[in-house]
């Protein structure tokens, strides 16, 4: 296939067209953002480090039979994927308390949950993204009852399956966040990346950050954490 015009810039990545109708030529870009756009930069390598770690992550998912969007890798920075119109619903999964949850109910970082937690965000940058509830999603019309199930049994399953796969490579899954779409004939499929930008990942015996952690809240070592977590994933062997 062949790389045509610019459908998409994120914050993240550029999405072009391609000469097959059904796949979109993905190009991850170094730029960072967090706190919904206000904290900006830029992490050296990021676009690389995330493109192939995304793309061991998918591999192993689609090996376990999780219908997704990955086809295949195309460059060091670049991916093909299935074309979706995806879902305005980020869904996240969580084991250990962090971050916005910790923040909201007053937990301790690193508090083990008794069970996984599964939230839903509302992708709106004007509103910030917030927290939201299956009524919220139904009333809205952002997804079906249906599709709601659906993507809360995918999450689960995605959960056992990246657990187990971290946990062999010493690292805990503290959370992440997926996203969703829908292809042409309505199939439900995982999309978006799965990347240290969007988990938390703690490596087991020290519990450093291995994740996007490191820039939000100014740790350092923001480029070696990927790096690390590209060199766990066995993630270079796949170009
Ligand atoms: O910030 P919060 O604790 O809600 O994030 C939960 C998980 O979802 C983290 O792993 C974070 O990296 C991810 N996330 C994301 N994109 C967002 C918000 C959160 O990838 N817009």
């Amino acid at each position: 296939v062949n790389k045509q015009g610019l459908l998409y810039e994120g914050k993240a990545k550029k999405i072009y067209t391609t000469s097959d109708e059904q796949l979109l030529w993905v190009e991850y870009k170094d730029d960072a953002t967090a706190f919904n756009g206000e904290k900006k930069g830029t992490i050296q390598g990021k676009g690389r480090f995330n493109n192939l770690i995304s793309a061991a992550l998918f591999t192993h998912l689609t090996q376990a039979g999780v219908a997704n969007h990955f086809e295949r890798l195309l460059s060091e920075h670049e991916q093909l994927v299935r074309k979706v119109r995806i879902v305005p619903v980020e869904v996240v999964v969580r084991n250990l308390a962090a971050g916005s949850m910790a923040k909201r109910l007053g937990l301790e970082e690193g508090w083990e949950l008794p069970r996984p937690v599964l939230e839903f965000y509302y992708k709106d940058d004007q509103l910030g993204d917030p927290l939201i509830i299956e009524d919220h999603i139904d009333v809205l019309g952002l997804a079906s009852p249906e599709q709601v199930e659906q993507m809360k049994t995918v999450a689960l399953k995605v959960n056992q399956l990246l657990s187990r796969y971290f946990a062999g490579r010493d690292i805990i899954l503290v959370d992440f966040k997926l996203e969703f779409g829908l292809t042409d004939d309505g199939q439900l499929l995982l999309a978006d990346e799965i990347s240290p930008d969007t988990c938390r990942l703690w490596d087991r015996h020290t519990r450093d950050k291995l994740d996007k952690d490191r820039f939000r809240r100014d740790l350092g070592g923001v480029e070696e954490a990927y790096q690390e977590i590209l060199k766990r994933v066995g993630g270079e062997a796949h170009v």
